[in-house]
């Protein structure tokens, strides 16, 4: 009599499992669906181009880092606070993976192909840019910095 109740409860516990985990999935597609179909909004728009080894940003309105005025930089990309930039992220020779550990993004950098992300930073600070796919003999140095002011 245990022994069948114990297997009613196992066979209960993993139906439930399975339409948690589906109920889940569903959430999921929604949600990915809805971030598909919603115009981004964005205060300005910067492209970030992966190279091997290094990581080059592209900016639709020039920035200004002491005297100088850059439409585009190397290693280092300037942001910022406050503001919500649309990033553009492609490769132009193989596959990289652009990373910000300490603000959670991750994203591949594919040749032919853009990948879009919103960054918005809050907080004043230097952010450790990191590449996330091997890339080859180099890899361990594709890195920069994001310097939000
Ligand atoms: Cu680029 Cu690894």
């Amino acid at each position: 009599m245990t022994q069948i109740g114990n297997k009613t409860l196992l066979i209960a516990i993993s139906a439930l499992l399975t339409v948690g985990i589906a109920f889940f999935g569903i959430i999921m597609l929604i949600s990915e669906t809805n971030s598909a179909n919603k115009p981004l909004i964005y205060d300005e728009r910067i492209d970030v181009i992966a190279k091997q080894f290094e990581w080059t940003f592209k900016y639709e309105k020039p920035v200004q880092v002491g005297d100088s005025t850059f439409y585009n930089t190397t290693y280092n990309m300037y942001v910022e606070v406050g503001k919500t930039y649309l990033l553009n992220i492609t490769s132009i020779d193989v596959e990289h993976g652009f990373s910000v550990p300490d603000l959670n993004i991750k994203v591949d950098a594919i040749p032919g192909k853009y990948n879009t992300i919103t960054l918005k930073i809050t907080e004043k600070g230097r952010y450790t840019i990191k590449c996330f796919h091997y890339c080859g003999f180099g890899h361990e140095t594709m890195v920069g910095e994001i310097l939000a002011s």
